[in-house]
């Protein structure tokens, strides 16, 4: 039998990761993980990868194991806004730090293409909608803009190594395995968890601002087709978003429950995907609509 080619899954660990590795399994590569499990979960890596525990600040322990990958998908962060703002200096060590170290250890290591886990949150506050990759970008926290600066630091190594990268700026990523506990959980899973303890869904300021929702399942997809693409790897951002912005109010209603209106935060009134980049670059079309998402994270919520 043909020797498994070997595929490295930073973050692998994580929630989108971890489906990226369960869908690179089933294409039966030889998957590496690389997590430090900060906030990631032994238990939701496929028993048919390898999990390393390490960190990706460091370059000795990360550096054997991306050499000679075909593929790096490079979904290690530290993922929370809030988090950012509270702790500048390591977000910064390990979202920019971290992902230098991967790209040097992919290029060293002979890696065929980098996907790297891009961030909506590198628009911040736009005036028009839906937003495109060629906007002037607007960060609003230490992790839009560190997560903008890891994309730049793609393309400059693909320019300047020859190493072929491509960044996908995800929208609001929902779907199983999402994360409902602490304090920075994402809305839909802080509703799910609201409803389960019957509790009133906590909405921030009024409610009427609205986000992309993109499934889980989605993203997965536009990962494995940009990691074959032959239209991609000098570089390109690409945005994966559904394209249609929902309010808060709307997906409160779609689970179905009280509301509890509290302070506003400082947060981008609304987020619209223009897809359009996706879909010429990588064929690619969101498939599975926020009704269709909500209701199968009900079923596993037990809710309905
Ligand atoms: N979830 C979203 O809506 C969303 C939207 C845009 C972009 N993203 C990006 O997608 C990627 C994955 O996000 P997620 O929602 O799955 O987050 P997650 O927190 O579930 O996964 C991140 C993983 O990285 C690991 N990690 C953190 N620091 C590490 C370090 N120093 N060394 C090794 N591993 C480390 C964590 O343990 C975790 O398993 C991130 O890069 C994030 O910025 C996510």
């Amino acid at each position: 039998m043909a020797k498994k080619e070997k595929v490295v899954v930073t973050g692998g660990a994580g929630f989108i990761g971890s489906h990226i590795v369960d869908a690179l399994v089933e294409r039966g590569f030889d998957v590496h993980v690389i997590d430090n499990l900060v906030g990631g979960k032994k238990e939701r890596v496929h028993k048919a990868a390898t999990l390393h525990k390490v960190d990706i600040r460091n370059s000795d322990s990360i550096n054997p194991i991306i050499d000679g990958a075909k593929y790096v998908f490079h979904m290690a962060a530290l993922p929370r806004v809030i988090y950012s703002i509270k702790h500048p200096i390591e977000t910064n060590e390990v979202n920019i730090g971290g992902t230098v170290n991967v790209l040097r250890a992919s290029q060293e290591g002979g890696v065929e293409r980098v996907v790297y886990s891009a961030s909506s949150s590198a628009y911040g506050d736009q005036k028009t909608f839906p937003l495109r990759e060629d906007m002037p970008v607007n960060p609003k926290s230490p992790y839009g803009l560190q997560k903008y600066v890891g994309e730049q630091y793609c393309k400059v190594w693909s320019e300047v190594t020859g190493l072929p990268t491509v960044s996908l700026r995800y929208f609001n990523v929902y779907g199983p395995r999402l994360d409902p506990d602490g304090d920075y959980a994402l809305v839909i899973g802080k509703f799910l968890k609201q409803k389960k303890a019957g509790k009133p869904f906590t909405i921030t300021g009024d409610g009427e601002q609205t986000r992309d929702f993109i499934h889980v399942r989605d993203v997965v997809r536009a990962n494995i087709l940009a990691s074959e693409s032959t239209n991609v790897g000098n570089g390109e951002v690409i945005n994966i978003g559904a394209g249609s912005d929902v309010s808060i109010n709307k997906v409160a209603e779609l689970i179905g429950g009280p509301v509890e209106y509290i302070e506003p935060r400082l947060e981008p009134r609304h987020t619209r995907a223009d897809n359009r980049l996706a879909r010429k670059l990588l064929g690619w079309e969101p498939l599975v609509s926020l009704e269709e998402g909500i209701s199968e994270l009900k079923h596993i919520f037990k809710l309905s």
